[in-house]
């Protein structure tokens, strides 16, 4: 059977993919033929006698710019038909789950891994679809960034992990996750929430809820705005609210380990 999704990711450091696509949940997708890949060195497409892939910026300015020559060699021998051509960049959209959900509805990406100061941006007019940026950092290569956005995609495939746990996740219905706790030895001082342990599912949902409203109002207030609340929710919402205008506290808080 064709693989669900093929991934081919230009780069100049292949080996910085091994343990990525050889361990864990991702190395079972490869095994079971979910997700195939392919890790090119587009070095392989230099042609001058040091192999160059960059050069010194038009115009002057600090550090090295990937060239047109051996990436669109590289890209069109490979072939981009079909393909979502993914640079990952810091000047790109924000990844976000909707975006992860959007990406691993195609059936084959190819990702262009950047060094330096990036690509010319004749490359990026003339091949990329997507310029995605993982957040409002900068680290030094496209080849993690590309590893976070492929971990983000190929788990959304249906069949590479249970669908409850993409149900209950942070951002399935735009909010943080509520916290979780599991068996544990005498060194931890602190003892479990009391209702994780009453096996009354109604209170446990429902202190759950209120967890994961504190913990999106605390961290990240912005998702509430754009947050897919039901009824239950918006009305646990509006009490928590109110009760802290009253100064009544924080009464849902976590007090555990
Ligand atoms: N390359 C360098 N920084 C990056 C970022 N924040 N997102 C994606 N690619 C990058």
């Amino acid at each position: 059977m064709a693989p669900r999704l093929k991934i081919t990711i230009l780069t100049l450091f292949p080996r910085m993919f091994e343990g990525f696509f050889t361990s864990s949940i991702m190395r079972r997708a490869v095994e079971k033929g979910t997700v195939e890949y392919r890790l090119v060195d587009f070095r392989l497409w230099a042609t001058d006698r040091h192999r160059s892939v960059d050069d010194l910026p038009y115009g002057g300015g600090a550090g090295m710019v990937l060239m047109y020559d051996p990436l669109a060699r590289a890209l069109d021998e490979l072939g981009t038909a079909g393909k979502r051509v993914i640079y990952p960049s810091p000047s790109g959209v924000l990844l976000d789950q909707s975006l992860a959900h959007e990406l691993s509805n195609e059936r084959e990406l190819l990702f262009i891994c950047g060094h330096y100061e990036g690509l010319d941006q004749r490359i990026i007019d003339e091949y990329v679809d997507d310029e995605i940026s993982i957040g409002d950092y900068v680290i030094t290569g496209g080849e993690v960034a590309t590893m976070v956005i492929v971990d983000s995609v190929f788990r959304l495939i249906d069949g590479v992990i249970s669908s409850g746990s993409l149900d209950e996740e942070s951002f399935a219905d735009g909010l943080l996750e509520y916290p979780q706790y599991t068996r544990s030895g005498p060194s931890c001082p602190k003892e479990v929430p009391h209702v994780l342990l009453s096996g009354h599912h109604g209170k446990i949902e429902s202190w759950r809820l209120e967890q994961k409203l504190l913990r999106t109002m605390e961290r990240r207030i912005d998702l509430l705005e754009t947050a897919s609340l039901d009824a239950v929710s918006r009305k646990k919402l509006n009490e928590l609210k109110e009760s802290m205008a009253k100064g009544i506290g924080e009464n849902g808080r976590d007090e555990s380990c």
